[in-house]
């Protein structure tokens, strides 16, 4: 089901006292819709540490509290929209045991409600509103008077209006414009992580090795890099599917290209890789092992250098061919400016 603007009822929010957590790529831009939306500057809170980005709260006029209890006293509405890895611990530690019995919790991802990672009380409402862009769109399309996709879902009903508010709240940050898609925490975490875990993993391993074959039938760094992405064709060419239809975009193409690409893709047994797939998202991403290998490294996503397993991750991944051959192209043209 898909909600737009004429089902959803501001009302529901109006006089609601709004804490955001956070004022980050989401917190900023969502905050500013809702101001603009019409609900009153002084019924909206925001909470955040001490840090560049409650300047940036406070230098577009919001009042801003860096105590996240005491804003969680205050809040009828919560928007939870610090990094996800962060949230179990300011939530459980600083913010649940303030919060209000019926106040409503937000989310912008369905991480941590499907991981049952925050503990929440059962008169709380839960809803998930989870914007499909980036902030700067969420903020720029709004301004444009546009809408942007985004899901909708009620997670836990303990007012028995949570529906409407999340809607409201839907309407508000600008999402019922071009229509909020009914969705769940189960539905889009598995997406998510699925997508990162499943498919762009298999994509950039892709890259890699048609990279080394190229590159060991002779063809040169510069040749390569450009014909595989540096001419952004690849973001053309996913332009166009998302234009005129994933299959349908090949029309664009040279009949020794359509020809090619259409008899290769049939040609190719899908088994091995849908069992693959099936592998990731059943015994990896909903029975909760990735989310319990992901708590246990966390913290240390904090740290700085080697001893955060992200860079350890980058460091290894950048010894590719493919990652080395693209660091002297990328020399070799700064040199040549
Ligand atoms: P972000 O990375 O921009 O978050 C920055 C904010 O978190 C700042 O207010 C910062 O002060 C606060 N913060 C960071 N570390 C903290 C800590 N240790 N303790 C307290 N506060 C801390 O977050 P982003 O990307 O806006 O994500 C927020 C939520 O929105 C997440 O649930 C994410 O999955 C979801 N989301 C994000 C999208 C995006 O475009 N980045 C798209 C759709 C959903």
């Amino acid at each position: 089901k898909i909600y737009y603007d004429a089902d959803a009822d501001l009302s529901h929010i109006q006089d609601k006292t709004i804490v955001f957590i956070g004022f980050g790529n989401q917190g900023a831009a969502q905050a500013q819709n809702l101001r603009d939306s019409g609900i009153p500057n002084e019924k909206i809170v925001v909470a955040n540490r001490e840090d560049h980005y409650a300047e940036d709260a406070k230098a577009k006029g919001f009042q801003v509290v860096n105590d996240f209890g005491k804003a969680a006293e205050v809040a009828d509405v919560l928007f939870l929209l610090i990094p996800d890895q962060v949230q179990p611990r300011v939530f459980n530690g600083k913010i649940a045991p303030s919060l209000k019995q019926n106040a409503v919790i937000v989310v912008a991802s369905g991480y941590n409600v499907f991981y049952k990672l925050l503990r929440i009380a059962p008169t709380n409402d839960v809803v998930m509103v989870a914007p499909r862009m980036i902030g700067s769109s969420v903020r720029s399309l709004y301004q444009k008077g546009r809408g942007f996709p985004c899901f909708v879902s009620t997670e836990q009903n303990g007012s028995g209006k949570a529906s409407e508010i999340a809607l409201a709240l839907c309407r508000a940050i600008g999402a019922t414009k071009s229509g909020a898609i009914e969705s769940s925490v189960r539905e889009e975490t598995a997406m998510d992580l699925f997508a990162e875990q499943g498919l762009w993993p298999n994509i950039i391993a892709l890259f890699r090795e048609a990279f080394s074959v190229l590159k060991e039938a002779g063809c040169s760094d510069e040749a390569l890099c450009y014909e595989m992405w540096m001419s952004k064709e690849p973001a053309e060419i996913f332009e166009k599917a998302a234009d005129d239809g994933f299959i349908l975009q090949l029309k664009h193409h040279s009949s020794v290209s359509q020809y090619g690409q259409l008899s290769g893709a049939l040609a190719i047994d899908g088994t091995e890789i849908r069992n693959h797939f099936k592998d990731i998202l059943y015994n990896r991403v909903l029975n909760g092992k990735f989310c319990e290998e992901f708590s246990k490294i966390e913290e240390a996503l904090e740290k700085e250098g080697e001893g955060n397993p992200l860079n350890q991750l980058y460091t290894r991944s950048e010894a590719c061919e493919l990652a080395q051959a693209e660091k002297r192209v990328r020399h070799r043209l700064a040199s040549q400016r």
